[in-house]
């Protein structure tokens, strides 16, 4: 289901987890992967594309909220403020909520202070992180495990605390989703 802010959504009794990160970082492709289901996930190569709150349920298990991307350039302010709002009220009042993927492009040699404001955020409402970095299949090989632990520093996270994903080859999939179940449990 979407809706366009937190009041809109039903209520379940599954824990959910949501998916944050910067436009175009690759949140919807993952959750595609996740669900099995690319198509049902609608993904672009034009940033800003997911705009409401989509909700997907994942059999009688688990629920994953595919949220709008921020640090979009080209978006005016005021649909920048929109969008932060409508994040910012799900992340603060959904009840089922039990954690979050915040995910970064692997690729990327500094975490972005867009990136760090957001995490700070989850802290603060007390919503659990999991740090991924997606597109891996972007990174060389032998330098996916450096470029792993670099981003890791960056954060202030220590090493293995990140899972490596690609939502192309389906790298990392099952790293994943332990590490799911272990945020929801
Ligand atoms: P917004 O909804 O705009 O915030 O974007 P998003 O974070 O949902 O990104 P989306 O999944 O729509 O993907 C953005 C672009 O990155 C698309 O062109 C995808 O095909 C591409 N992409 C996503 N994941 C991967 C990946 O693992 N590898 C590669 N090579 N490309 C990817
Ligand atoms: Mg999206």
């Amino acid at each position: 289901m979407s809706a366009p802010n937190e009041p809109g959504l039903s209520d379940h009794h599954l824990p959910e987890v949501a998916l944050v990160g910067r436009s175009n970082v690759g949140k919807s492709s993952l959750l595609g992967m996740l669900l099995g289901a690319p198509s049902l996930v609608r993904t672009s190569r034009t940033p800003g594309r997911t705009q409401l709150l989509n909700l997907f349920h994942y059999g009688d298990k688990l629920a994953f909220m595919d949220l709008p991307g921020y640090g979009y350039a080209k978006l005016s302010h005021q649909e920048r403020d929109r969008m932060a709002r409508i994040t910012h009220g799900y992340m603060v009042n959904r009840v089922p909520l039990k954690g979050v993927l915040l995910l970064l492009d692997a690729r990327r040699e500094e975490v972005s202070e867009a990136d760090r404001e957001m995490a700070a955020f989850m802290l603060k409402h007390d919503r659990p992180v999991l740090l991924v970095a997606t597109k891996a299949d972007l990174v060389p090989k032998n330098r996916r495990l450096a470029q792993q632990r670099r981003l890791e520093k960056s954060f202030g996270v220590p090493a293995g605390w990140s899972v490596m994903c690609s939502s192309k080859t389906k790298e990392g999939e099952g790293e994943l989703w332990r590490r799911i179940h272990e945020l929801v449990s």
